[in-house]
């Protein structure tokens, strides 16, 4: 579903950002499998919030912060404007130019639960495909809606992947979330 957010949504987002959220995606930044060199993709990146601290851990490597929409993804190059190794890719992923099997890490952070199933169904099987062999695919979604976190999690497990790990947390503002990482097999 394509959504532009109000300016004022995303004036919020910018200072709850700065001013008290920063340690919460951090975090779960600083929880990714990522030695530094490489191959990243931010699934709906919204202005960047994980992709700040990713961008900051990649010695090497590169980083693609993708939304669907351009209001988000604006925002998101205006945060990221001083990381280096990351480009912005605006629109849908099954017809943007990325190469198969480019990826190392996908991670997505509060995107899935809000993907229609009919979008989820033609999306992760292109997200299976840009990942190299035994490559991660990371999700962290709010715990509230467990029907479409069951319809996510059999969505995954259908198109190749195996669970590695998965943890529940508790995040200031967000309630209960679900955090997964599953291997390419
Ligand atoms: C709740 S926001 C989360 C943003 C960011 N990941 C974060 O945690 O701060 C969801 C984001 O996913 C994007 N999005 C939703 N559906 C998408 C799709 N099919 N492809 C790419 N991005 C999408 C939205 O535009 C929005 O920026």
């Amino acid at each position: 579903m394509k959504y532009e957010p109000s300016n004022l949504e995303v004036l919020l987002t910018k200072l709850a950002f700065k001013f008290y959220e920063k340690a919460v995606y951090k975090e779960y930044a600083d929880r990714l499998p990522i030695t530094g060199h490489e191959s990243v993709l931010d699934f709906g990146s919204g202005m960047g919030t994980v992709a700040y601290y990713v961008s900051k851990r990649l010695i090497q490597g590169n980083l693609v912060c993708l939304d669907i929409s351009s209001k988000w993804l604006e925002a998101c190059r205006k945060n990221l404007r001083r990381c280096g190794h990351v480009s912005f890719m605006h629109g849908d992923i099954y017809s943007l130019p990325l190469k198969d099997e480019s990826f190392d890490l996908i991670y997505c952070h509060f995107v899935l639960h809000d993907v229609a199933d009919s979008e989820l169904v033609k999306i992760i099987p292109v997200m299976a495909g840009l990942l190299k062999p035994k490559g991660t695919l990371a999700i962290r979604e709010p715990l509230r809606d467990t029907g479409k976190i069951k319809v996510i999690q059999n969505f995954i497990e259908q198109n190749g992947f195996e669970k590695k790990d998965s943890r529940v947390t508790d995040v200031p503002h967000m309630n209960t979330t679900l955090e997964s990482v599953y291997i390419k097999s």
